[in-house]
């Protein structure tokens, strides 16, 4: 009996044992009280860390609780009026992240060619939640509704599939960032992993079943080394907790795919900048300290190795996200059960061209007119990877994604709109 353990292949090195069998019988004797006790005990951290001690984590539950705003007389009216088609062939999507910086974006660009768009967002506070709720007041402009909720909340996304449906989900919302992971693990876990589940298992549920396009991320490739990152590389060495998620997310899909017949699209952005951006990217923040006569940090890999990002920029983003919604299949489920195989594809949307991060700067320098107090650091190993470079081939076959966007143009115009957003000086980015 005690060769089950000691003579077990697949694991190996998982149990250190001892040459004597005598060794062996007694450590066999102890083992299964001792696996009994730390089961136990990692029962009870797992329990403390979901519903005890961390303030993250239930903070924002309790947040998304305290700030969804939906329901009321004119709710169904809001989102029914949203949610309505002016296109021929036109489709209706559900925009998660809509007051995010991609998800703003795509669901301008929907409703102006005539599809109908409801958003859903929490508005956490990861950043400044006063440019999401300027997002916000732009699409509601563009007459985009966003309902105020959190995509854990199951009763509300069937409530929102009850009143609308949704032939297509655009799944963007998430915690992105990289180092924050490791301020705050739970809120990746929140919104990447369990919220994807509760996404997908009322996609399963809906009659019909959606279509589902959503956000991965270039950081899934880790550190692979093959360049340029082709969908086929490996994706199995991530360097942070975000990357995981991500990576998690995909094989969630994969799952949803093959148990439920769900038609499912993931999309590996490559650092995606652009106006209405994230503050708490490089490009962005770089911008803001400058002007403020802040130093920045530029940071550089061994052997003074330049640090590059294929940075992509928005509206190239956008035409792939487009695209990956018009050419997505049909989900083939019904009832919860899957009728016959769905459509799984992964996607880069990149932009094929690495830029060094000092590069970057000096564009900046030119466009904001002055000059960055430039302070080299080492860069830290805490989940940023020293470059990134995508293979857009697939995506270039499939959904004629052609990105056309350099660098220096798509600065330009995101100096522009950020002068013009905070340069008045009435508003602040901290
Ligand atoms: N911007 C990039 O460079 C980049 C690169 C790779 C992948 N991505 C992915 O693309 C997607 C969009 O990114 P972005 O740059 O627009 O980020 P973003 O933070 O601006 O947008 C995400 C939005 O989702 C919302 N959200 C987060 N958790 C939520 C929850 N639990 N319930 C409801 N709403 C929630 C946030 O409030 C935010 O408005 C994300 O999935 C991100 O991981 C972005
Ligand atoms: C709700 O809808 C009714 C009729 O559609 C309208 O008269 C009323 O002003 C709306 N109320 C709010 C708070 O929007
Ligand atoms: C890019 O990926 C395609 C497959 O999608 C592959 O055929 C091609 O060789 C790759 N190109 C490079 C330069 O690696």
């Amino acid at each position: 009996m005690k060769h089950n353990i000691e003579s077990n292949p697949s694991t190996p090195g998982k149990f250190k044992m001892d040459k004597s069998s005598y060794n062996n019988r007694l450590r066999l004797h102890s083992y299964i009280p001792k696996l009994a006790f730390w089961s136990l005990v990692f029962l009870g951290l797992l329990y403390i860390f979901f519903y005890k001690s961390p303030p993250a984590l239930s903070d924002l539950s309790r947040r998304s609780l305290r700030t969804s705003s939906y329901g009321g007389p004119n709710f169904s009216q809001k989102v029914k009026a949203s949610a309505k088609i002016t296109l021929r062939n036109g489709k209706s999507i559900l925009v998660t992240g809509a007051a995010g910086f991609v998800g703003s974006h795509v669901s301008t660009a929907l409703k102006r060619r005539g599809d109908g768009v409801v958003g859903l967002d929490n508005f956490n506070d990861y950043y400044d939640p006063s440019l999401k709720r300027a997002r916000q007041a732009h699409l509601e402009r563009a007459g985009v509704y966003i309902v105020e909720g959190d995509i854990n909340d199951v009763v509300l996304l069937k409530k929102l599939f009850d009143i609308v449906p949704f032939t297509h989900v655009m799944h963007l919302a998430a915690q992105a960032g990289v180092r924050y992971a490791m301020v705050n693990p739970g809120s990746y876990v929140h919104s990447n992993i369990a919220g994807l589940v509760s996404v997908l298992e009322v996609c399963k549920n809906a009659n019909p079943q959606p279509a589902i396009v959503w956000a991965s991320s270039s950081s899934v490739y880790g550190l692979n080394s093959n360049v340029p990152f082709s969908e086929r590389d490996r994706t199995d060495q991530p360097a942070s907790l975000y990357a995981a998620t991500k990576k998690a997310g995909e094989e969630i899909a994969h799952t949803y795919n093959h148990i439920y017949g769900l038609s499912l699209t993931g999309l590996r952005f490559f650092t995606v900048y652009g106006p209405w951006g994230r503050p708490d990217m490089a490009y962005f923040f770089f911008s803001r300290d400058i002007l403020k006569g802040k130093s920045i940090p530029i940071f550089e890999a061994a052997n003074h190795g330049n640090v590059a990002r294929d940075f992509t920029y928005i509206e190239d983003i956008v035409k792939g996200c487009l695209a990956a919604l018009d050419t997505s299949k049909k989900s083939t489920g019904t009832g919860g059960k899957k009728k016959g195989p769905a459509q799984l594809r992964v996607y880069n949307l990149g932009n094929t061209s690495p830029v060094p991060v000092s590069d970057l700067v000096s564009i900046l320098e030119k466009l904001l007119k002055k000059k960055a107090k430039r302070l080299v650091m080492k860069l830290p190993r805490n989940g940023d990877v020293q470059f990134t470079h995508a293979n857009i081939s697939l995506a270039q076959q499939e959904l004629g994604y052609k990105p056309v966007t350099d660098l220096q143009t798509g600065l330009r115009k995101f100096v522009q709109w950020y002068l013009s957003y905070y340069g008045n000086g009435k508003k602040s980015s901290q």
